[in-house]
């Protein structure tokens, strides 16, 4: 049996519709999700919406609907987004269903049972706008002096009755288990922050609130609901039909990878791993925080006007070019800008005018100077032996990049061979051959569909729809398009065999221009 890949997205709170972070977020997940499934593993891709707290509450009333009404339709844009953007998520999971209130009241009490809860008194600071707890330590000054969060939203003094979580009996049990798996918190700059956060010490943590009713209630504890980031994270187990004993709990937990974003890898490195401990379940293997997306390195806001809807500019590019320009672009981990012309100028040169025009221009010589069919044992010059190994090991590289979440360097890799490709069509000049050895150029080109082949297959996961219509084109099955049909030495022949022949290629990497009125 294949080994299981268990990957999770950040559920977002869907108290508006999705922005292009969101996308990012989403695409960048699947692209492992497709990256791991090319490997040959069994992949589990779940993401979904955060519907509970005070944040969804606040936001349903000032629109005078209930906060149920608010999930609902924000809820189906998030998965629309999803689907439009070919993300390839097994399991959608919203906050609000049945089994996950089940999955949240079984871990309170499995924490309960641990001894780890008890009731108290709140007294301190909340930010709705980030659903969490800060110390008077860490707040900051705004410009008119007002106390704000250190992530600079507004925070509000709270006193209620309140559940707390025993956190402060985690601080040396989290710091062994970061110490013993390095890898847990990553990339190793969040890792650094994480560990001195911890170092200074943990306070209990409130994890239940009066004030309001949209949550899951806390069992046994009438006027209680639980504090929005516990249901949240619960999230993860719920998907796989904890608490239930279920084939699926046990074969995908613990997940393999929570893709999250840098403002919240405190909750899913400091409260998730220490309530599994508290729950006696196994931790994730990895926790990834990757950077922010900002608009012409600008923060996206509302007030700023510059918040992009990534449906928008999915339809304006495409959606293979916008998923191309951001794995491409942002050093993942970091924060990334993106502008339409930095879309326009990346997917053109490397998608339209070298990929792309190379599996055009290979297509389109085969078709037209061998009437589309394909030819096998010809006599391989050095050159185009030489060829075959650039590209393999470009490939390679490339690989070994995206399963360490490198992807701008893989797709870097990549991009050396497809160069290699264009410096051996501009040496071997196939057009000439045409006339002084048509058995050369046969050759040359039997060497091109070979290499645009592997190529696609290496980038498959990137831009899918796009390289599924270009292997559609030459024949390639729809079940040997994963890295596994690399090392298939008989394709080539297999197809000559099988009697294909190509017809008149179209392009699948179309030149993009720069919407007029989005120039810098
Ligand atoms: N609901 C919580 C997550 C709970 S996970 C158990 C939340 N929601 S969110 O809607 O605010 O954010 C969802 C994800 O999008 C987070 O991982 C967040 O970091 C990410 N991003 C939000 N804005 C972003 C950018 N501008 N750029 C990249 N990612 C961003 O937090």
């Amino acid at each position: 049996m294949a080994d299981p890949f268990y990957i999770t997205t950040a559920i977002a709170y869907p108290n508006g519709k999705p922005h292009i972070g969101h996308a990012y977020e989403a695409i960048a997940a699947d692209v492992i999700a497709r990256h791991q499934r090319s490997e040959g593993k069994a992949v589990r891709f779940q993401t979904g919406t955060d519907e509970h707290g005070l944040k969804m509450a606040q936001k349903a009333r000032d629109l005078g609907v209930t906060p149920r009404a608010l999930s609902d339709e924000m809820s189906s844009y998030f998965r629309a987004m999803c689907d439009t953007l070919n993300v390839s998520y097994d399991v959608f999971q919203r906050t609000t269903d049945e089994s996950h209130y089940k999955a949240s009241q079984a871990i309170w009490q499995a924490m309960e049972a641990n001894g780890d809860l008890y009731l108290d008194r709140y007294e301190g600071w909340y930010s709705v706008r980030d659903e969490a707890f800060y110390d008077e330590s860490e707040l900051v000054a705004g410009e008119g002096e007002e106390k704000l969060s250190p992530q600079g939203t507004p925070v509000e003094w709270t006193v209620e009755e309140s559940w707390f979580f025993r956190l402060s009996a985690y601080q040396e049990p989290l710091l062994a288990h970061y110490a013993a798996n390095p890898a847990f918190i990553s990339p190793e700059s969040r890792r650094n922050e994480v560990v001195k956060f911890v170092e200074g010490g943990l306070r209990d943590l409130s994890v239940s609130r009066t004030s309001f009713d949209w949550g899951v209630p806390v069992p046994g504890s009438p006027g209680h609901v639980m504090y929005v980031w516990v249901d949240a994270l619960t999230n993860y187990l719920t998907g796989l039909g904890y608490p239930e004993k279920t084939p699926e709990m046990e074969r995908w937990w613990p997940a393999d990878i929570h893709l999250i974003g840098k403002d919240i890898v405190r909750f899913h490195t400091v409260y998730w791993p220490a309530f599994l401990m508290s729950a006696k379940l196994p931790l994730p293997r990895q926790v990834f925080g990757h950077g922010f997306l900002l608009h012409r390195g600008e923060k996206m806001s509302k007030s700023l006007g510059n918040v992009v809807d990534p449906l928008e500019l999915a339809e304006t590019f495409g959606v293979d070019s916008l998923r191309y320009f951001l794995m491409r672009e942002v050093s993942f981990g970091q924060d990334g800008s993106y502008s339409a012309e930095a879309i326009v100028t990346r997917c053109n040169a490397e998608l339209a005018n070298s990929f792309g025009n190379l599996a055009q221009r290979s297509l389109s010589m085969i078709f037209k100077n061998m009437g589309g069919s394909l030819k096998v044992d010809l006599a391989i010059a050095p050159a185009d032996a030489g060829l075959l190994h650039t590209v393999a090991e470009s490939i390679a590289c490339m690989r070994e990049a995206f399963t360490a979440l490198d992807f701008s360097g893989g797709l870097d890799a990549w991009m050396r061979g497809v160069f290699a490709c264009n410096a051996y069509v501009d040496e071997q000049a196939p057009w000439t051959l045409r006339k002084t050895d048509p058995a050369r150029m046969e050759a040359v080109l039997m060497t091109l569909l070979k290499v645009v082949r592997d190529l696609a297959l290496a980038v498959r996961p990137v831009v899918p729809s796009a390289i599924d219509r270009l292997l559609d084109q030459m024949g390639v099955a729809a079940d040997a398009r994963d890295y596994a049909a690399l090392d298939d030495k008989s394709w080539l022949s297999d197809l000559a065999a099988s009697g294909f022949s190509l017809s008149q290629p179209s392009g699948v990497f179309p030149r993009l221009e720069v919407p007029v009125g989005e120039e810098a």
